[in-house]
């Protein structure tokens, strides 16, 4: 285990670099602090102004839609719209350049705001779903093309149940695809990069075990210590939109690119 203050060295460990340089595969976990430099709220902060009576089991569960569906559908409206100037940052594009350094590139992310794929990353698994993504609360099928003006929350075309968006809620489970290939291809990489996330809620306190106990070099960037910090190779202290950006310059640069 090393920690690592940005803000104080110069550059990544030798071992480290050498570790990214030799790697064919890679995979990435994001949680929400890749998007702070953004400026896209987090989940609780967005819980402020006219929604701060409620609590989050109010809004985030499918107990709290079947109580009060259009209640829930105007909050994630709400927060659509704080999304709607948002662009990705530095950490992203630095992520999305990574799945074009390595062929066998996987990106995990526990974020809903689709930065990922607007900054290039293709082969992205969203564990916890997509917001601007509407289903079917009832058949869980996708529901494209909400006509505009319609009822609030809208119907589903096909059995008439309200549409909801495509996040996962409390108490319920991860999608099943995303998450058995997310574990399939964190117990095959070579390096495994945790960016961005407290690291408390499975998967992201599990994945980079996974990844660990499989052999893989695994580095943690986080403006803070984490739970799972100790248990890493290398824990780098400072924002992604740093630290990121400086990996891959450095990788680059060792492999004369
Ligand atoms: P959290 O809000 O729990 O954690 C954000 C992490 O990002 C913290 O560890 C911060 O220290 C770190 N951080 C903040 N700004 C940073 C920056 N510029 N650079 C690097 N790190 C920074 O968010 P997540 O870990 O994503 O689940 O939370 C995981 C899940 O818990 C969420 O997706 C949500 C929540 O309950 C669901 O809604 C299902």
């Amino acid at each position: 285990m090393k920690i690592i203050d940005i803000s104080k060295d110069k550059g990544f460990p030798e071992e480290t670099i050498t570790r990214f340089r030799r790697a064919r595969s890679c995979v990435v976990l994001t949680g929400a602090g890749v998007s702070a430099e953004s400026g896209v709220p987090t989940f609780r902060d967005a819980i402020t102004g006219t929604w701060s009576n409620f609590n989050v089991e109010e809004f985030a569960t499918p107990e709290a839609f079947r109580k009060n569906p259009k209640k829930v559908w105007e909050w994630y409206e709400y927060r659509r719209n704080l999304l709607k100037d948002i662009n990705p940052n530095q950490g992203h594009y630095a992520i999305a350049e990574l799945e074009r350094i390595y062929s066998d590139f996987w990106l995990v992310t526990q974020n809903i705001d689709g930065l990922h794929r607007r900054a290039g990353n293709k082969n992205v698994l969203e564990v916890h779903g997509n917001i601007y993504r509407n289903k079917c609360f009832e058949e869980n099928t996708i529901v494209d093309n909400i006509s505009v003006g319609a009822e609030i929350p809208p119907k589903c075309p096909n059995c008439g149940s309200y549409v909801r968006p495509d996040v996962v809620w409390f108490h319920e489970p991860l999608p099943k695809y995303e998450m058995e290939k997310a574990i399939e291809v964190s117990s095959r990489c070579d390096v495994f990069i945790v960016a961005g996330t407290s690291a408390i809620v499975y998967p992201a306190a599990e994945l980079p075990i996974v990844a660990k106990n499989a052999g893989a070099y695994v580095m943690e960037v986080n403006i803070e210590k984490t739970l799972i910090s100790t248990q890493m190779d290398i824990t780098i202290l400072g924002k992604t939109g740093i630290v990121l950006p400086r990996l891959t310059e450095s990788i680059m640069t060792k492999v004369g690119k």
